[in-house]
């Protein structure tokens, strides 16, 4: 669904964001991008959505060459993607049925099913059907952020792509996000995390990728939020499964890739 091979990515000041980054995300995938300030992940994550183009390399998303893509067909090739942001986005002075339904207005009539049934169906699904007519402001930090996540999958993207989602929210409606993040992707829809949230990426178990200085220097399939200089700390192979476990035992969450490296 996602094929990243060697991509750079360069701003205007200079500065190397991304180097050589190579990734493959399958169909169906459930992918948490973590790194420290300034690693790149919100750059990886505005390239998969033509926020920014890459300076070079192969960028493929949901089947579009990325570096072939004519500025034209973004608006369009955007619409296949829900995206999710820290600041969640609504708009103020619309409800909260309004700003879903918005979300299928722009981007044309819907394929499937009326307005309304589509866009109570993404309420629904996020558990706040009985706030449909609240405003924004009414809503608590993790109801607004379940809005925005109803609004980004109204148009049932193959892709969702959400840059620290519950950065601004207490853990109890952090842990409620991800479950919902979760709850999207297994429905099938690829779906792409990148955060900071220790708790959330240990307590879903899901494949950790780790960029540092711009270069991706983890790929688990069960990871951990760990670091990766925690886990190179200790050479698995050579140590056996019992010592990996007791690196491990930082986290609450023993990477299977690692114990079986070990073993
Ligand atoms: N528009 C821009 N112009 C120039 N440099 C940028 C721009 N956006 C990001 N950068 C730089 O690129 C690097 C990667 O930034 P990016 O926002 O991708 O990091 P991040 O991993 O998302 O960090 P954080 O965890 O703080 O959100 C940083 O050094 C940042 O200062
Ligand atoms: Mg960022």
């Amino acid at each position: 669904m996602i094929v990243l091979r060697n991509v750079k990515k360069v701003y205007g000041t200079g500065k190397q964001a991304l180097d050589g980054v190579t990734l493959g995300v399958p169909r169906g995938d459930f992918v948490f991008l973590v790194g420290g300030n300034g690693a790149g992940k919100s750059t990886l994550l505005k390239l998969l959505i033509r926020a920014e183009t890459a300076s070079s390399g192969v960028l493929i998303v949901a089947g579009h060459d990325l570096t072939q893509l004519p500025e034209r067909r973004v608006p369009w090739f955007r619409q296949q993607i829900g995206i999710v942001f820290q600041d969640i986005r609504l708009f103020a002075d619309k409800t909260i049925y309004e700003n879903v339904a918005f979300s299928l207005q722009v981007s044309g009539a819907p394929r499937r099913g009326s307005t309304r049934d589509l866009v109570m169906e993404a309420l629904e699904l996020v558990g706040l059907t009985g706030d449909a007519r609240r405003f924004p402001r009414q809503l608590s930090g993790g109801e607004q952020q379940r809005a925005a996540i109803a609004r980004a999958i109204v148009r049932s993207p193959q892709i969702l792509i959400a840059d620290e989602p519950t950065a601004n929210l207490p853990p109890d409606a952090s842990w409620q996000i991800v479950q919902l993040l979760a709850d999207i992707n297994r429905r099938g829809v690829t779906t792409l995390v990148a955060t900071h949230d220790r708790d959330v990426v240990n307590g879903l178990k899901r494949r950790v990728v780790e960029l540092a200085g711009g270069h991706l220097v983890r790929d688990e399939r069960h990871g951990a939020f760990g670091s990766s200089a925690a886990y190179q700390a200790v050479p698995a192979a050579r140590t056996g499964a019992a010592t990996v476990a007791s690196v491990s035992g930082a986290f609450p969450v023993l990477s299977p890739v690692l114990v079986g490296a070990g073993a």
